[in-house]
């Protein structure tokens, strides 16, 4: 017998043997466990990710004028262009980089983004003013514990593809201002504003909305 069937039928006569319930709490423990381990390797690793080597102004926040930059994949530290993001996606991952000094901001996690190109009819309203060509920009640290939001997949409780952080599960939807569609994270992705100057794109303003784990 399940658990949920357990609880749901209270008139049940048919008890739960021993064994069946060292197993369930066995199942309770190893979840519980999982869960505090995986919260622990983010937070870890939240706030400097090369403290020993990082230059001025690489762990402060994206500033107005930062040009972004790939954080990951064959193209690392190049220059990202509308033409680097197809419509529909799949998002980029990005660092800002101040192009006065050349300085990457990578010293702190909290300043990865996703940046991700949609059909602007898609887009609500808000998300529409922000959007510039279609693409929009948002923090890539989930609001619920903190860990990197790394997939774009299919909902779970729709038919369209969201951005997902694995560690629990939480959905986030770029069309509607990164506003939680599944899952325990309590609180929309922070967006961060952008320009577009013939192709090239550029920080247009802070983040919007709290950034990181609550
Ligand atoms: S850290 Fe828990 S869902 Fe992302």
């Amino acid at each position: 017998m399940s658990r949920a069937s357990l609880m749901s039928d209270p008139s049940s006569t048919d008890s739960p043997t021993e064994d069946e319930i060292s197993a369930c709490a066995e199942q309770t423990r190893r979840t519980v466990l999982l869960g505090a381990l995986a919260a622990t390797a983010c937070l870890g690793c939240s706030v400097h990710a090369h403290a020993d080597e990082d230059p001025p102004g690489s762990d402060e926040r994206p500033r107005k004028g930062d040009v972004l930059v790939f954080s990951e994949g064959d193209k690392e530290g190049k220059l990202i262009t509308a033409a680097d993001l197809p419509v529909g996606g799949p998002p980029v991952h990005a660092w800002p980089k101040d192009p006065k000094t050349s300085v990457v901001r990578s010293a702190s996690r909290l300043n990865e983004i996703l940046i991700i190109r949609l059909d602007p009819a898609e887009l609500d309203d808000k998300t529409r003013e922000r959007a510039v060509d279609g693409i929009i920009a948002y923090s890539a640290i989930c609001a619920h514990a903190g860990c990197p939001v790394t997939a774009w997949v299919k909902s779970d409780v729709g038919d369209k593809e969201v951005f997902k952080c694995m560690c629990h599960n939480s959905e986030y939807d770029p069309r509607a201002g990164a506003q939680v569609v599944f899952g325990p994270a309590p609180r929309r992705l922070a967006a961060l504003p952008l320009a577009l100057d013939d192709g090239s794109l550029s920080v247009a303003g802070n983040f919007i909305g709290k950034v990181g784990g609550a």
